[in-house]
């Protein structure tokens, strides 16, 4: 699969905090019920790796892939536990977009932008894009940088996803709004759920 076949899924990539395990799969299948089908587990939490493992294995119709990968050989254990994808913070030294599995790596300025094009990137995640200049700095990006694509995330929300997924350089966006904590502790899953409808139905 490429990041384009991934990114391409969806409007939305929920940005997932997993703190038990036992949560992983629900949580999953609550999304994929509401058409989020590309789930990103950010490693944050000690269970987040064997969470992406078991979502993987269990939940079918998901794309199950790492978020904050900091490390190449983070972007080795995510492949190795059956993670389809990785999304990172930033660049990645001695990385490219050839790998084990594709890498999302993420930029804020034109520089680092230029940086991960010479690396061989072409898809980015705008990181945090309501701090690096949300869609203003997009439209910016679009006439120097024709052939990047982004996937703004961090700040990104139910108000301003529609914004951002306006442009013709956004694939899709990323956010941790489809998965409210509270909602999650509480096993919430039908909240879960009508959430993700509502996001997947961004995209017009
Ligand atoms: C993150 O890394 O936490 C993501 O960027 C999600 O940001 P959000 O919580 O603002 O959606």
């Amino acid at each position: 699969m490429t990041i384009d076949d991934i990114l391409g899924r969806a409007p939305v990539v929920p940005v997932l905090i997993i703190e038990d395990m036992a949560h992983a799969v629900p949580l999953g299948r609550a999304l994929v019920a509401g058409g989020l089908t590309v789930l990103e587990v950010t490693l944050r939490t000690p269970v987040a790796m064997d969470c992406i493992e078991r979502m993987a294995g269990e939940i079918e119709d998901a794309v199950v892939g790492a978020g904050t990968v900091l490390s190449s050989a983070t972007r080795l254990a995510v492949a190795h536990v059956g993670g389809q994808f990785c999304v990172s913070p930033g660049l990645i030294g001695g990385e490219s977009a050839d790998g084990p599995i594709p890498l999302l790596p993420g930029v804020a300025t034109a520089t680092e932008l230029m940086a991960g094009l010479d690396m061989g990137f072409t898809r980015f995640k705008l990181f945090p894009a309501n701090v690096a200049g949300g869609v203003e700095a997009l439209k910016a990006f679009a006439s120097p940088f024709a052939q990047a694509k982004f996937c703004p995330t961090g700040g990104v929300n139910a108000k301003n996803a529609a914004d951002y997924l306006a442009l013709p350089n956004v694939v899709c966006v990323g956010g941790s709004w489809v998965a409210p904590p509270d909602a999650v502790r509480a096993g919430d899953w039908g909240r879960i759920t009508e959430l993700a409808r509502e996001a997947a139905a961004l995209r017009v």
